[in-house]
């Protein structure tokens, strides 16, 4: 039944796709429009048709000398042809970048594509009748997706021999391209830094008119989710799964596959708490996970251990969520002088957010780590504290602080507000961490402690499979496949203003302000959405701190597709000048927790102003 339930609804998204692909077609080209193709096209070309479609609908409009289906697509061109394909639309300044003279004759799609953020510009701005790469084609055919609210389908670069030659910049955008059809590559290669024919950018609009676009996650049984920041930290558990299918939420990315039988998806968080809140808030809604295993690596501050070794988080902390004593001017800054507060999530019981300085891991999943402890070969396997906080601190009076008054065993940047996403969605978590330097010993980063990490987790994995999950009660492990995304709605006709504050004394006067509100709940979050002078405007209630604002928003983002943000709220004074009732409106905002220590050796204390803004 499984399989025949799976062909038809193949069949069915086919059906859709082909109507949705010939309406769009329809809707492009009117008839009364139709005008013979230059002479220049012949009629057995391969890009005839999409020529057609670029032609007729005067996309792409050619020069005297016909359409040149060989020529080199400028970068003018290309933001030429997608400004015409959204009607030429009104701009508000017509010179935009330095290199664009107003009277070009790009000037205006130029504009626009500032306006949009479609281009950036490169150091030497515009360049207007530079060709355009194939991959930074990729990279504006992405953001014009993202624009048009279209969530392609993600491929994978695997598919390409020379993947490797890919910018990092436009790697997931060729993955996009890959998936969508828009842009299939040819003899096996994605040639990145290639140039594009006028031929083929026709070919490559005509296939994004019926581009493939991203499907739900349709596994019957909730997966397990597995996370790692990096690339080092998730390529190795992600060759493992088979039966692979690439997704992408907001901008980050997922391999949902098969391990040992059971569905499997792979996140990369990304650096940071504000990162691995917000990939791990929308995987809770659109995989629907049964647990969460955040692993990768850190830093060492329990003297016991050593690179290699790896830390079950028994518990985690957020080594960033502390109070410091006071102290006044002149009086220097004592590192040791603070106590921990903890972050908040959502208490199923209690129906709030509480706040708690130390996570729990869960006991299965501990237990099955413990389980398999033998077959690891590299280290130690202990089980302790994990410290979260974005900075990185290379001193070792502070890590010994961290350990002696903490309990710390090691410290990274995502695993307790991995902790504080699942709590609030009362799904079982684990992290798990491998040393990967530690400032104690002086071993400096071992990237291949990422791999290690990896291989333990699968062992993990497939021992809470095996033991847990594949004989769990279907009320565990059955996925609906309903979200708090995808079970209401929002009229996205107008893009809102989203505005944003953590508590209820910071949102409680704009929501008064709102005409007919409604209130909705994303996760655990509380949104209310109404008119404000006659404009869509949400009020979206973060909660506190860097994990739920980034969970929040991340989950408003992707609900409301909101056309700006500002987040706005209470605020301790730092600049002299400034007093209580001052309001900074924020030119610029730096993650104060973001550092990175210069080394000092045990003795030597922590200097509070020794710190590089570098991470
Ligand atoms: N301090 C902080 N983060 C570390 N990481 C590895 N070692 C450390 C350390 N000593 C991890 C973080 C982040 C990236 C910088 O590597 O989790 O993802």
């Amino acid at each position: 039944l499984k399989t025949f339930t799976k062909k038809f609804l193949v069949l069915l998204l086919t059906l859709a796709m082909l109507a949705s692909m010939l309406t769009a077609f329809a809707a492009d080209v009117p008839a009364k429009t139709a005008k013979a193709l230059p002479a220049d096209v012949a009629a057995d070309a391969w890009y005839v048709k999409a020529v057609q479609y670029v032609w007729q609908n005067g996309y792409m409009q050619g020069t005297a000398a016909g359409f040149e289906p060989e020529a080199t697509v400028s970068r003018a061109q290309l933001f030429t042809t997608l400004y015409r394909i959204e009607g030429s639309p009104a701009v508000a300044s017509a010179s935009s970048f330095a290199d664009v003279p107003a009277g070009a004759w790009y000037a205006k799609a130029a504009a626009w594509a500032k306006e949009t953020g479609l281009a950036s510009g490169t150091s030497k701005g515009f360049e207007g009748s530079a060709p355009i790469q194939r991959q930074q084609m990729a990279k504006v055919l992405a953001a014009y997706a993202a624009l048009k609210g279209k969530t392609l389908k993600v491929g994978s670069l695997s598919q390409f021999s020379d993947a490797d030659k890919i910018a990092s910049y436009a790697s997931s955008a060729v993955a996009m391209m890959a998936g969508s059809g828009v842009m299939a590559g040819s003899a096996g290669k994605a040639d990145p830094t290639g140039t594009v024919t006028r031929a083929q950018l026709a070919q490559f609009l005509s296939n994004f008119a019926g581009a493939k676009l991203q499907t739900a996650y349709d596994s019957k049984l909730r997966p397990l989710l597995l996370e790692g920041a990096m690339g080092i930290e998730t390529t190795t558990m992600i060759s493992a799964l088979t039966d692979t299918e690439n997704y992408r939420l907001g901008q980050w990315d997922y391999v949902a596959g098969t391990y040992e039988g059971y569905p499997v998806v792979v996140c990369r968080t990304e650096q940071g708490e504000a990162n691995a809140a917000a990939s791990t808030a929308l995987a809770m809604e659109f995989f629907n996970p049964v647990a969460v295993i955040d692993q990768g690596t850190s830093g060492g501050h329990d003297p016991a251990l050593h690179t290699y070794d790896i830390v079950l988080g028994k518990q985690t902390f957020d080594g960033s969520a502390w109070r410091s004593a006071q102290s006044a001017k002149g009086a220097g800054v004592d590192y040791k002088a603070i106590e921990m507060l903890g972050v908040y999530a959502y208490d199923a019981e209690q129906k709030t957010f509480t706040q708690q300085v130390y996570y729990p891991g869960d006991e299965k999943l501990l237990a099955a780590a413990e389980a398999v402890k033998s077959t690891y070969t590299q280290g130690k396997i202990v089980e302790g504290n994990i410290d979260t906080c974005d900075c990185w601190n290379n001193q070792v009076d502070r890590m010994l602080y961290y350990y002696e008054k903490f309990g710390s065993s090691c410290e990274e940047m995502e695993t307790n507000a991995v902790a504080q996403v699942c709590k609030s969605y009362s799904v079982p978590f684990l992290g798990v961490r491998i040393l990967s330097n530690t400032g104690i010993y002086g071993e400096s980063f071992d990237w291949k402690t990422g791999e290690a990490c990896q291989n333990y987790t699968l062992s993990v994995a497939k021992q809470y499979i095996t033991s847990c999950l594949k004989s769990a009660p279907s009320s565990e492990t059955a996925n609906t496949g309903v979200s708090s995304l995808n079970s209401q709605s929002y009229d996205k006709t107008l893009r809102p203003f989203m505005i944003e504050g953590a508590m209820n004394a910071e949102t409680k006067t704009m929501i008064a302000a709102l005409e007919k509100p409604t209130t909705y709940t994303l996760g655990q979050y509380t949104y209310v959405a109404g008119t404000y002078h006659g404009y869509p405007m949400v009020i979206c209630r973060t909660e506190q701190g860097l994990a739920n604002a980034g969970a929040s928003t991340a989950l408003g983002v992707s609900f409301f597709n909101p056309a700006a943000i500002i987040n706005q709220g209470t605020s301790g004074g730092h600049d002299p000048e400034l007093h209580m009732g001052a309001i900074v409106v924020g030119a610029r905002t730096v993650n104060y927790c973001a550092w990175k220590t210069a080394a000092s050796a045990k003795g030597a204390g922590a200097d509070y102003v020794l710190f590089q803004r570098q991470l």
